[in-house]
């Protein structure tokens, strides 16, 4: 059970890296993992590569990736454009194959967390079926398996209250904002009940405003669903408040160059930890891991304000 960033010593970070590992978590095996009796993790990702194309055309996307996921954990991955973020979630969901390395989710093959219906996946677009209704969008994974007429009714009007669009069931999605839209793409990924969700920048088409509400919603939706969740985002304050941990990724290729723990659970965050101490010191220490430096001035000056207040 371990998130490994090899990125060697480094020997001027400093020493109240306290909730920054970069390795083991062995200690906490309540958390999940591979232990023989627990659940098992939702990822494991061991000495993932990933090269696309050949010779000196070859891009090298991913490198030496191992990290976990454990099951109910919400876990961002952060880091520069073309650093391999959507490769490695695409990677996951068995929507590419690795060059190296190995990836299970919930102890299987990826292929066989896919064909079993073990997560869920929500975009940047949300994807829906302009011709469709909301209820019509969200029931199309139950329709597409098999659930009966009852069955996918019930679970359509749970999962609109869940995401509190009990009232537009009927609307198309030209008729709904951006946000309201993105709801309903989270109500069609989560209607097979998916263990672990994958998320691509679901937000990162929305407003400032929405974006927060939104991030505050997939907080209550978590908490009710208890799935585990990985999460791409160029948002720190995001990606701060919505993990348990934040991954922060290198240019590529990538690799993961550190692992940012957040005090508290997420489940129980509220709005107002925005603004306090432990978590304006998360964004900063995010920050300093994607820069490579500690630059303590800027980030106390901002107060997360430069990543455009918190988005
Ligand atoms: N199918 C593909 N064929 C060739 N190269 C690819 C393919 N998919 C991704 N790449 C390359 O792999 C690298 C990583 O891409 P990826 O989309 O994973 O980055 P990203 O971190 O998600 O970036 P962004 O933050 O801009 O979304 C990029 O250089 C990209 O061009
Ligand atoms: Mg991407």
């Amino acid at each position: 059970m371990t998130d490994l960033a090899k990125t060697g010593d480094q020997p001027d970070r400093p020493a109240d890296a306290d909730r920054t590992r970069r390795t083991d978590r062995a200690e906490e095996p309540a958390r999940g993992g591979d232990e023989p009796f627990g659940t098992p993790a939702a990822i494991e990702a061991r000495g993932v590569e990933r090269r696309f194309g050949r010779g000196r055309r070859q891009v090298h996307a991913l490198s030496d990736v191992d990290l976990t996921v454990a099951a109910g954990e919400f876990v961002s991955l952060i880091g520069p454009s073309g650093c391999g973020k959507s490769t490695l979630l695409r990677l996951v969901a068995d929507l590419d194959t690795v060059s190296e390395g190995t990836i299970t989710v919930f102890g299987k093959p990826a292929r066989q967390a896919r064909l079993d219906q073990d997560y869920g996946i929500a975009f940047q677009q949300a994807g829906l079926l302009p011709w469709r209704t909301v209820a019509a969008n969200v029931e199309l994974p139950l329709r597409l398996h098999g659930a009966s007429g009852s069955e996918r009714k019930a679970r359509v009007a749970e999962l609109l209250e869940l995401v509190g669009l009990g009232d537009f069931a009927k609307s198309r999605p030209d008729q709904l904002s951006g946000g309201m839209q993105q709801r309903v793409a989270i109500a069609r990924a989560l209607a097979e009940r998916p263990r672990l969700l994958l998320m691509d920048e679901p937000f990162g088409a929305l407003d400032e405003i929405t974006r927060e509400r939104m991030q505050t919603e997939l907080v209550r939706i978590c908490r009710e669903t208890s799935a585990a969740v990985l999460f791409v985002t160029h948002s720190i304050p995001e990606a701060v408040f919505l993990s348990d941990r934040v991954v922060v990724m290198s240019p590529r290729p990538g690799r993961i160059v550190d692992v940012v723990e957040v005090p508290g659970s997420v489940r129980e965050r509220t709005d107002d930890v925005r603004d306090q101490p432990d978590f304006l010191h998360s964004v900063h220490r995010v920050r300093t891991a994607l820069h490579g430096r500690d630059d303590d001035a800027t980030a106390v000056r901002a107060g997360g304000a430069e990543e455009g207040g918190r988005s």
